[in-house]
């Protein structure tokens, strides 16, 4: 661990060892994504009696994905402070004192994303999101046509297609990197995958948070609505924005909520 501290940084350390981070959107969002892209690699990849159509029971775990990274995109514009790119994603700069600071094993424990999985996230969700939109063009030729595929000229459904087929490989890595990432970190003594489950995180024994997490209102201990304005100045200085209140917060997830639904029910209806 860094043995200088200076003021400001110690001011901008959030305090308490375990903390709130992931909110039930996250959650939700996360651990549905993960059962649509189990089902849509099970349903093309593998041989199995399981399915009679495969592309049908594909088509509409691909359309469920797309709701959810809808959702996601909007979410990380408007959502909470550890769900908003702007919270995540760093400058390369940071990123690379991070990943020095992490092989020397002296890393501090960043309460959402740290900077090089907050890169290793958008590249997942980019990647996620062309694999969903591709697929809405694509015809397998025999029995399936996807929902937009009569919109669009044939060139259009091939280049879909082929995006379709190359970037299926290329998530599948991101994939294997993800899992490979939190293994890595649970062997450096920091638990990833608790804190998606419960929404909370634990700081290690002999780790500190890293500085640039300040505590917001929604974070501390308490979870209470009351929201000291030393907080939101503090959050505000750190470059993050004042965190909205918890209704505002839920009137945004229902608004994001009906438009991905809405987003997915008409093209199922188009299958
Ligand atoms: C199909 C497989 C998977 C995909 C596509 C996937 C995708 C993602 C994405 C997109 C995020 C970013 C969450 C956000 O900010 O919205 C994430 C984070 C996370 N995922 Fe997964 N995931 C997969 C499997 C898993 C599995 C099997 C586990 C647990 C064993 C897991 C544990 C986590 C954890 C702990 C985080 C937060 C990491 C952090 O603290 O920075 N994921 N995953
Ligand atoms: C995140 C969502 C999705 C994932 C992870 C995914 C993944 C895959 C994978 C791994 C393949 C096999 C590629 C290969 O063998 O090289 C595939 C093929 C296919 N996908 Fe998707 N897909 C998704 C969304 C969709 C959607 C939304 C549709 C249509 C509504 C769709 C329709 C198809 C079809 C028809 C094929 C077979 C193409 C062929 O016969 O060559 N996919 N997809």
């Amino acid at each position: 661990m860094p043995s200088v501290e200076s003021t400001s940084a110690a001011e901008h350390r959030p305090s308490g060892r375990s903390r709130r981070v992931w909110s039930l959107a996250i959650r939700v969002f996360h651990w549905g994504l993960v059962a649509c892209v189990v089902t849509s690699f099970l349903t093309m990849k593998v041989e199995t009696d399981l399915f009679d159509f495969p592309q049908n029971v594909h088509a509409r775990a691909g359309l469920i994905a797309l709701g959810l990274l809808l959702f996601r995109w909007g979410w990380a514009l408007i959502g909470d402070r550890h769900a908003r790119i702007g919270s995540w994603l760093r400058s390369p700069a940071v990123t690379l004192t991070y990943a020095r600071d992490l092989l020397k094993r002296r890393a501090d424990i960043f309460v959402g994303h740290n900077p090089l999985g907050g890169w290793a996230v958008l590249a997942m969700l980019t990647s996620l999101t062309i694999q969903a939109l591709t697929g809405l063009f694509v015809t397998d030729d025999i029995f399936f046509e996807a929902p937009l595929h009569t919109l669009v000229p044939g060139a259009v459904s091939d280049a879909a297609l082929w995006i379709h087929h190359l970037n299926a490989n290329l998530l599948l890595a991101l994939i294997v990197l993800h899992l490979g990432a939190l293994v890595a970190h649970r062997w450096l003594g920091e638990r990833l995958v608790g804190a998606m489950f419960s929404g909370r995180k634990t700081l290690p024994q002999g780790a500190r948070w890293a500085e640039t997490d300040a505590e917001t209102p929604h974070e501390s201990e308490q979870g209470s609505e009351r929201e000291p304005d030393q907080m939101k100045e503090r959050s505000a200085s750190a470059g993050k924005g004042v965190e909205p209140g918890r209704s505002a917060l839920m009137v945004r997830a229902a608004l994001l909520a009906l438009f991905s639904t809405g987003c997915v029910l008409w093209l199922w209806g188009r299958l």
